[in-house]
């Protein structure tokens, strides 16, 4: 009752682990699929080893996160082995992030050798120069990488957009006029939060990405409007903590539906509740599939 498909990628289960939580080594995403989890995205992985920011990098706050790891991760070559341990037991969705077309492509080729179901472009990381939504906000930017990656891989290539604009809509439309097989939304949204005791900002970056329930509602518009525009496969991601979170998103027009935060407020069981209560809520009003209940709110 709960497959779906992404384009050609079915998935058993409709909820992934979003980028950057539980998703550094092989046995970490071994574990989340074992969780309930329909598919895995990997940190964000660059073409260099990255230390990131140093610390403080990440606050909890009434209402979410705010992170500013700095893309931290061990680059494309060492993460290979990660890859192989957990690429052989289920979804894997390759995150990357570059500076440029040729390194997306460099990554994108990397991810699909080591067996990676699909790859997500990271556009959007709300606090990196250079990179994430210094590139993403840019609707020509992301149709240049976009069909750069296409050309250069046979497997799925997502895009992660960021909310972190007044054109998402644009934005989405560029992903598909290039090409590009399907769109995440929402990465986090730019945020900061300040010591009054110390009178400074928290976060070694200063700014950072807020998660967590804080950025559902915006996640869902952004899916909502995303959908009046595009026919590819939107995945919603942005504070989904149980089934009444994803159903939201479904309904907006997401065909299946990612989850960070809430791995660390309710723990890797969050999967396995979403999936049995989003499967009673189905049955007790009459959706026999996903596919039933994709964008049921534009009717
Ligand atoms: C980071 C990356 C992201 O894409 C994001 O949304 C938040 C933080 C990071 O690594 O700093």
């Amino acid at each position: 009752m709960l497959v779906t498909s992404i384009g050609k990628l079915r998935l058993e289960k409709p909820g992934m682990v979003a980028s950057g939580i539980m998703d550094e080594t092989g046995h970490s995403m071994i574990r989340m699929l074992r969780s309930g989890a329909g598919a895995v995205v990997t940190k964000s992985i660059g073409i260099k080893p990255n230390p990131g920011h140093p610390n403080p990098t990440f606050t909890e706050l009434k209402c979410g996160y705010i992170n500013a790891m700095g893309l931290p991760n061990p680059g494309i070559e060492l993460f290979g082995k990660e890859m192989e341990i957990a690429a052989k037991c289920g979804n894997i969705i390759g995150s990357i992030y570059g500076a440029s077309p040729e390194e997306f492509s460099t990554l994108a080729g990397k991810m699909e050798e080591y067996g990676a179901a699909a790859v997500e472009l990271n556009l959007s990381c709300p606090h990196a120069t250079g990179y994430g939504m210094e590139l993403g906000t840019d609707p020509a930017v992301i149709g240049s990488i976009v069909s750069a990656v296409k050309s250069s891989v046979k497997i799925p290539v997502w895009t992660k957009l960021t909310p972190n604009t007044h054109m998402i809509k644009d934005l989405a439309l560029a992903v598909q006029n290039a090409g590009g097989d399907a769109v995440v939304a929402i990465n986090t949204v730019k945020a900061m939060a300040i010591s009054p005791q110390f009178a400074k900002p928290i976060l070694s970056n200063k700014f950072g990405g807020l998660s967590g329930p804080a950025i559902r509602s915006i996640g869902v518009r952004a899916v909502f409007d995303i959908k009046m525009v595009v026919d590819i496969p939107i995945i919603g991601v942005g504070g989904i903590s149980d089934w009444k979170d994803a159903a939201q998103y479904i309904m907006a027009g997401a065909c299946a539906f990612q989850v960070g935060s809430a791995i660390g407020t309710r723990g890797i069981e969050v999967f396995d509740t979403i999936n049995t209560e989003l499967e009673k809520f189905m049955k007790d009003y009459g959706y026999s599939s996903i596919s039933d209940m994709i964008g049921v709110a534009h009717e």
